[in-house]
């Protein structure tokens, strides 16, 4: 978690390490804060809260130099306050730090007995005062900080700045991402690429245990072994418009209505219209000889291998067991030997999922990945990538990522289907032409929107509000649910409806909001019985489903969302359109901060 970022060059840094934090506030943003070298020595701003604060103090007392890092905070160690905001420092260096020091008690202790003062509650503040430890014994700053690194236990991506060094940035990385790139007189390291995009598209990521050593213009990688090493250079894709809301109120929004396109490039990824067919990767054969898959993430993601599991199993025959990463790799599995495990993330740098994936490759495992960030570590790590062509996504609800893993699943899933002979070509080429339908289908459903503002108001009135599906629309139940809960802080629960007599039927009285995902399909009659149960226990039932579905159960329903009669492969990803919509103007009638909803991030980095 966190986002760090840091700057050598010629010019002011303050204004740009702002604006590279602004790009990165959605890692967290319990609180921010800049350190520059200037005169010789460390000037330091924070301040607790968003990014605008800092913004107001660095207004009413500017801070200058031109070198300098920056950090945005979602707090692990200590409250959010501005004694526990990054940058920490000493009088001769400066640290931001995104991970976890887990020796860091330890580190305390010995270096309080050395007669060090600590400040603040965190973890990160140990780095400055080791670094400092040894600068006082003697070392040079690069020494210094390769001693320190070697104490370190846990995960961090490093930023560090010297007191009298106006040309010397360093960075690190073990566990937590992090980029570096230069320009003609300027050198830069940042936790994504996106914070860097306004001053240079050309990128290298540095990998497990590299030590980046940046001056204006000149970035040096040294690896964990202290061996200068060329890490690949990348042009990022990131554009102007990437960081625009585009005349959209937040992010979310703007990211809701992106789907049908992104939704769009993703399937062109798999399906060449013109021959009408899924294609798989074809240099990855045989990874695809597995008979049970292993599918593992966490939140959303999690949600989309939850669903992906109704189609590997029902067309591709294949078992499939899914897993929240932060429980996979404790339960100890026995894992298939030669098994191949699947990995969904969005960032591909949730450190959950990331253990999860290390856990199953050092026990053999092949991986593949379904990954939004091209350039992520889980990227790397994988046997084979299967992208999502989300773009950026910044709100930090996930929304437009989970559609394109839904569809780059279901055609994976078509795909592995016609391999293995339990779908014929024919099947498979209904099945992705069920698909193609998608942008079209979703952007109709973006076309109404009053439908969904009049039963958000009333939402947003409400304690709790159940979402029941069963199949596929048992996942995107659960996504409704968590949807709702991040954004508008009202308490929501999904679940399966067969099983809401086991237990949350006892949360229904008069009045409770139930809402049903009921697209017709061969298990509608058994949702129909429990809708049934619901309403004669006097709930305001809202229905999503087609008119056939809303005409059959006339007079139990308090309100309805009709949606186009869609075949039951395609629907979690209809249906995925209206749980959005109803999440987010529902926050946005109680008026919550729908883009940066409290306490959350959008990349977890730490476990
Ligand atoms: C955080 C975000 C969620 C996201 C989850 C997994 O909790 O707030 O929106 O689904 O992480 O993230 P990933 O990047 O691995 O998909």
């Amino acid at each position: 978690m966190c986002g760090i970022v840091g700057l050598v060059g010629e010019t002011a840094a303050a204004p740009r390490l702002i604006e590279g934090l602004r790009r990165l506030e959605y890692r967290g943003y319990d609180s921010t804060g800049v350190a520059t070298i200037f005169d010789k020595q460390i000037a330091i701003c924070r301040a607790a809260g968003k990014l605008i604060n800092l913004e107001g103090l660095i207004e009413k007392s500017p801070i200058y130099g031109n070198i300098g890092i920056g950090h945005t905070r979602w707090a692990t160690h200590g409250v959010p306050s501005s004694i526990n905001a990054h940058p920490h420092a000493t009088e001769s260096v400066a640290v931001v730090h995104n991970g976890i020091i887990e020796n860091f008690s330890s580190l305390k202790s010995m270096l309080e007995s050395e007669g060090h003062k600590f400040c603040s509650d965190t973890d990160s503040e140990v780095i400055p005062k080791l670094i400092h430890h040894l600068l006082e014994q003697g070392h040079e700053p690069i020494e210094a900080v390769a001693a320190a690194l070697k104490k370190l236990k846990g995960a961090f991506a490093l930023g560090i700045i010297f007191a009298g060094y106006e040309n010397l940035l360093i960075g690190a990385r073990r566990g937590s991402p992090l980029a570096v790139g230069s320009n003609e007189k300027e050198s830069f390291l940042a936790s994504d690429a996106f914070a860097m995009a306004p001053f240079t598209r050309t990128v290298s990521y540095l990998e497990e245990g590299d030590c980046a050593v940046l001056r204006p213009g000149i970035t040096e990688i040294f690896d964990g072994k202290n061996r200068t090493v060329n890490r690949i250079s990348h042009e990022s894709e990131h554009d102007e418009e990437m960081a625009n809301k585009s005349g959209y109120q937040h992010f979310m929004e703007k990211e809701i209505h992106e789907q049908p396109r992104v939704i769009r490039d993703t399937l062109n990824s798999y399906y060449n219209s013109s021959g009408g067919k899924v294609f798989l990767p074809n240099n990855s054969e045989d990874l695809f000889d597995f008979d049970q898959l292993y599918i593992t993430a966490c939140g959303t993601s999690f949600y989309a291998g939850l669903t992906a599991r109704y189609w590997m199993e029902s067309i591709a025959r294949i078992p499939v067991i899914v897993d929240i990463a932060s429980e996979f790799r404790y339960r100890g599995s026995p894992l298939n030997k030669n098994g191949t495990a699947l990995f969904i993330s969005q960032s591909g740098e949730t450190a959950d999922t990331l253990a999860a994936l290390n856990f199953a490759k050092n026990h053999g495992q092949k991986i593949i990945s379904v990954v939004n960030v091209a350039e992520s570590t889980m990227a790397r790590e994988s046997d084979l990538v299967l992208p999502t062509r989300a773009g950026i996504e910044i709100g930090v609800a996930s929304t437009k990522a989970f559609t394109t893993q839904l569809v780059a699943l279901a055609c994976f899933s078509i795909g592995l289907a016609m391999r293995r002979g339990s779908i014929s070509e024919k099947d498979g080429a209904r099945l992705a032409n069920l698909l193609e339908q998608l942008p079209v289908l979703t952007s109709d459903l973006l076309k109404n929107i009053n439908r969904f503002t009049q039963i958000a108001d009333e939402l947003s009135e409400v304690k709790t509000v159940l979402y029941l599906g069963r199949g596929s629309s048992y996942p995107i139940a659960l996504e409704g649910a968590l949807k709702l809960k991040e954004i508008s802080y009202i308490h929501a629960e999904g679940y399966a409806a067969g099983e809401m007599k086991h237990g949350p039927i006892a949360l229904i009285e008069e009045g409770t909001p139930v809402i049903f995902l009921a697209p017709s399909s061969p298990l509608f009659d058994k949702t129909a019985s429990n809708i049934q149960e619901a309403a004669a226990r006097g709930a305001r039932v809202i229905l999503l489903s087609d008119q056939k579905g809303i005409n059959e159960l006339d007079g139990l329903i308090y309100k309805s969302i009709e949606m186009p009669e869609a075949d039951e492969f395609i629907a979690p990803i209809l249906y995925t359109i209206p749980i959005q919509l109803l999440a987010y103007y529902t926050a946005v009638c109680k008026g919550t901060d729908v883009d940066q909803p409290r306490n959350l991030a959008k990349s977890v980095t730490v476990e």
